[in-house]
């Protein structure tokens, strides 16, 4: 995800910029620059790679300046090279901007630009934002970024200065978050508080859809449309250790609330409006996509969970046989893998040595070997033939969240991309899955806000281990399995509880001995086609006086009569469920870890990334 600073004040605005910069390495990035107004001229300086190689380029070149902005990108639209590396400037060198997120009308707008006798240097979408500024300019910065705007289509957080006015920068937000720092006699701009919070405690947000014009004496904030807007402002009063976890008292707190964030991260530019999914990084051919004879997914722990829900997704909309095996299970079996196969890995660090010899293992057998990771340029995106970046951003805490979700996101683009080349999709289900899946960051972050009636069901977790009760189930059929699976997997790595997932038929083969008085049972019921046979399997639960947390639509009324707690979610399409029935369950076991007291970020014995067999 890319990085914004951004500076208005007495002192050099280089090295505050650069300070910023660093402060936002966090988020990822392969190339980094800044501008600055320097006696009514722009500078640029840029590189790819860390930022390291601007700081090398800007001592044999200084340039400074009173006003700045800095980017640290991370690469969508072309390579990650010097070229393609923010800030952008117009043919003049006159206007110069840096920018956050997709302009999905690119193309178009290229050409368009082009015809007219507009010459780019670089690969960007956002080359295309500073000529349009540039074109649009009449003597008033924040009326050219208006009109140029209003022409692209997508998500940004965009950043423009001019030498005509040098005393000012303007910014948009669209979707891409940004906020205003106010010091003395100085305005900062930053893509997150971290980055100027030792410069400032005073912020202001800046919302979506709303332009600021920043000058050394503050910020003005308007609607894009030009209305003025009152902003209260913020004072941030975290402690060091807070200001690096954006002010939650964990990393996996605050990479759980990012969620909503994430997703709209991993469904940028990918979903067209014409009901097209595009994948970057993903080149299979027509005849490769006719001729599939299966599809095989392999992964470890979190990421095999969400491999499971892919396997159902990928079931229904290809109409072929999907396979799933854990990596390190396939590795030492003798698998039946057709030449002409796709097998999926998914890895969230695309560093995980079993995953990485199962995959070796299905290339060997002549499988396409696709990648589902987060990281850039890893061992396993670096081997294969197609990489799909979840683009989460990165994930601290080792219990695996904002990583999960977007593997989702990112495995349901995949089946209605192959699913409608392969024509096995239905046209109507393929346009409620879209409409939903670009709805799920609103509706992800309602999920977000129901804290407190997961709250009481891990004090009930809590409260019964404290008298000696340290098991948990957790039932569900088909995708509500597969989400109790990993709904159980967080709740025991970080909580140390004893938790079981099964299929609700699985129950009375067996694990139903062990139901007993007060016996916790978290069952997930979103899949409508099964909605009744889980029912059963709850009240004979029940019956056996289990308390009983379920995960339901919001609008279900069935619920109440069996549950002790219900944990609603909004109606989605079943098969999108997944997505948004996880968020309870993963706050459920960062509460009942923090009740316990626990180790959240670094519970014991585990390792962010298993790189040894
Ligand atoms: C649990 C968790 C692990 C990982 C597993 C695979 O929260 O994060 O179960 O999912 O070790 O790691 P990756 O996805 O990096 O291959």
């Amino acid at each position: 995800m890319c990085g914004i600073m951004g500076y208005v004040g007495p002192g050099d605005a280089a090295p505050v910029v650069v300070d910023g910069l660093r402060r936002l390495e966090y988020r990822g990035y392969d190339s980094a620059g800044i501008a600055v107004l320097s006696d009514g001229a722009i500078k640029v300086a840029k590189a790819a790679g860390k930022l390291a190689r601007l700081e090398e380029l800007l001592e044999i070149a200084p340039v400074s300046g009173s006003v700045g902005i800095g980017h640290t990108r991370w690469a969508t639209h072309g390579p990650p090279n010097d070229l393609n590396a923010h800030p952008h400037t117009d043919p003049s060198g006159r206007f110069v901007v840096v920018h956050n997120g997709i302009i999905e009308n690119f193309h178009e707008l290229r050409t368009e630009l082009t015809a007219a006798g507009q010459t780019f240097t670089s690969d960007t979408d956002t080359e295309i934002l500073v000529h349009l500024v540039a074109l649009e300019y009449d003597g008033d910065l924040a009326d050219a970024v208006r009109k140029a705007v209003a022409r692209a289509r997508g998500a940004y957080a965009l950043v423009v200065m001019t030498a005509e006015e040098p005393d000012k920068i303007v910014a948009v937000r669209k979707t891409s978050p940004m906020v205003i720092g106010i010091g003395e006699n100085e305005t900062f701009l930053a893509s997150d508080i971290p980055a100027v919070l030792h410069r400032t405690r005073r912020f202001k947000l800046i919302e979506d859809g709303e332009m600021v014009i920043i000058t050394q004496a503050g910020a003005v904030i308007e609607t894009i449309d030009g209305d003025p807007v009152d902003r209260d402002e913020l004072v941030v009063d975290w402690d060091p250790g807070q200001a690096e976890r954006g002010g939650y008292d964990h990393f996996m707190l605050k990479e759980i609330h990012e969620q909503p964030n994430a997703i709209s991260e991993t469904l940028q530019g990918r979903l067209e409006t014409d009901g097209d999914v595009v994948l970057d990084g993903v080149d299979l051919t027509d005849e490769f996509v006719d001729n599939l004879p299966a599809v095989w997914l392999t992964a470890c722990g979190t990421a095999y969970h969400a491999a499971l829900v892919g396997k159902r997704l990928l079931e229904r909309t290809l109409a072929v046989p999907v396979m799933i095996e854990y990596a390190h299970e396939l590795r030492y079996s003798d698998p039946r893998i057709l030449p002409g196969s796709l097998m999926i890995a998914v890895s969230q660090s695309g560093e995980t040595a079993d995953t990485l010899a199962a995959a070796r293992l299905a290339k060997q057998k002549g499988a396409r070997l696709m990648a589902i990771t987060n990281v850039v340029g890893s061992s396993l995106a670096r081997e294969a033939d197609d990489v799909l970046y979840t683009r989460a951003g990165p994930e601290i805490a080792v219990a695996s969240t904002k990583a999960y979700l977007t593997q989702l996101i990112a495995l349901h683009l995949l089946a209605l991309h192959l699913g409608q080349r392969r024509g096995t999709v239905d046209l109507e289900l393929a346009i409620q899955l879209e409409s939903n899946l670009a709805e799920l960051p609103t509706a992800a972050q309602r999920v977000l806000e129901m804290e407190e009636q997961v709250i009481e069901s891990a004090q009930t977790l809590a409260d019964n281990f404290d008298n000696g009760v340290d098991d948990v189930y957790f039932i569900g059929r088909d995708l509500d399995y597969a989400v109790a699976t990993e709904g159980s997997l967080k709740l025991k790595e970080i909580s140390y509880l004893h938790s079981e997932a099964m299929p609700a038929g699985e129950l009375k083969h067996g694990t139903l001995a062990l139901i007993t008085e007060g016996m916790p049972v978290i069952v997930v019921l979103t899949q409508t086609h099964v909605y009744e046979k889980t029912l059963s399997a709850l009240q004979e639960v029940k019956a056996r006086g289990a308390h009983v947390t379920a995960v339901v639509y919001e609008d279900d009324e069935l619920i109440a009569e069996f549950a002790d707690v219900v944990l609603r979610i909004p109606r989605v399409a079943d098969l999108i469920a997944p997505v948004l029935a996880i968020i309870p369950l993963q706050l459920l076991a960062y509460h009942s870890a923090r009740i316990l007291g626990h180790d959240i970020d670094q519970p014991r014995n585990l390792a962010k990334s298993v790189t040894v067999e």
